[in-house]
């Protein structure tokens, strides 16, 4: 079965060709970062009408490099939530007109929880019960995945998701947009002892997240103590470059902590039910990240699962894990009508 999967919910337009939830057979993105970098962050209104402008574009390539045309299209999957809703409703209008002109079937998909198959691409399904993490740039949460489609919420951020807290804690460091990349590249080259920044904990058993706290730290450390007025001491122009360094390594190695703390508590939570934990599912922009890769490797090693990193292009927003997740659904019976809404929340 050939999925055509479409993706609009944020700021990238992307369109992609799976065969049978796995098989990638075309993977086109188009980027909208260029229209947003000015503004330090996604502005709705350009990303609604930059979806529109380069959606046939971006089919059209994803169809041209898998080398087949509409005709060889079973299905369409379409994330329809969450997301912003303007984003959201140019790809949904976008797969109701496609899936009623071929006569083929639509599933809408939840953008999240693709986050999590990211990782299934091209490979055979883990084994379950898995724990999913997802750490992206609009969430971050922890979920229990009784199998590909059967997701429950354990926990989730409370203000920011750790994405944003790259992005903002990039801007305080003067790096470009989006700043997770660039502020991962940074911390390479700094030492992370120098400047120890607090990992939230929220409680003995909680498995939210917290990052805005770790987000204000750094910019006191940077900026110094704000005057009445709210005018700083300095900002990031007075600092050598191996300062920024170090503080960019402080960032990265308390965020990292912390999501590697609220996992130790979800492996503990899910056993005290019972449940003998075979797999980590991760995704999202942040699953990109150099360090906590490499800790989340280290977590599989110790406790002898299968943890399923995504490929470097599909950690970021893309239509291949849209389709892929599609394909579950379908299999499932959980076909969408044409009503689909578009929804700016996620469902769970
Ligand atoms: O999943 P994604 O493309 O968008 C959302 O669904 O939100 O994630 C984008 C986020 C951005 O905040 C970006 O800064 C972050 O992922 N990101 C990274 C890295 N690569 C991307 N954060 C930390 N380290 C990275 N290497
Ligand atoms: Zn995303």
């Amino acid at each position: 079965m050939r999925i055509l999967g479409i993706e609009s919910s944020c700021d990238e337009t992307a369109f992609a060709l799976v065969e049978d939830g796995r098989r990638v057979l075309s993977s086109a993105i188009a980027s909208q970062a260029d229209l947003h970098g000015e503004y330090g962050g996604v502005v709705p209104e350009i990303a609604s009408r930059a979806h529109v402008e380069r959606l046939v574009p971006t089919l059209r390539r994803s169809l041209g490099d898998a080398g087949v045309g509409l005709d060889s299209v079973d299905a369409i999957a379409i994330g329809h939530r969450p997301g912003l809703i303007g984003s959201l409703l140019v790809g949904v209008s976008a797969a109701k007109g496609l899936a009623w002109s071929l006569g083929v079937p639509m599933v809408g998909v939840d953008h999240v929880h693709a986050h999590l198959y990211a990782g299934c691409l091209e490979r055979e399904l883990p084994a379950f019960p898995a724990i999913g993490l997802v750490v992206s740039g609009g969430h971050s949460s922890i979920y229990l995945a009784q199998s590909a489609i059967e997701l429950e919420r354990l926990g989730s951020t409370i203000d920011d998701a750790v994405g944003e807290a790259y992005d903002k804690a990039a801007m305080i460091l003067g790096l470009g947009y989006p700043g997770g990349p660039l502020l991962d590249a940074l911390a390479q080259k700094g030492d992370p002892k120098i400047h120890k920044l607090p990992i939230s904990r929220l409680g003995r058993e909680s498995l939210d997240f917290s990052f805005s706290g770790l987000k204000t730290s750094l910019l006191y450390r940077v900026r110094g103590k704000p005057a009445p007025g709210g005018v700083f001491e300095r900002d990031h122009t007075d600092l050598e470059e191996s300062e920024l360094a170090d503080l960019a390594a402080g960032f990265q190695f308390a965020a990292s902590a912390a999501i590697v703390l609220k996992l130790e508590r979800a492996f503990e939570a899910i056993a005290e039910r019972g449940l003998d934990v075979q797999s980590l599912l991760v995704g999202g922009g942040v699953s990109a990240n150099s360090l906590l890769r490499s800790r989340l490797l280290a977590i599989g090693k110790e406790r002898s699962i299968d943890v399923r990193l995504p490929a470097m292009e599909y950690c970021v927003d893309n239509a291949a894990m849209i389709a892929g997740l599609g394909f579950h659904l379908l299999q499932a019976g959980r076909a969408s009508e044409l009503s689909l809404r578009a929804v700016p929340t996620t469902a769970c």
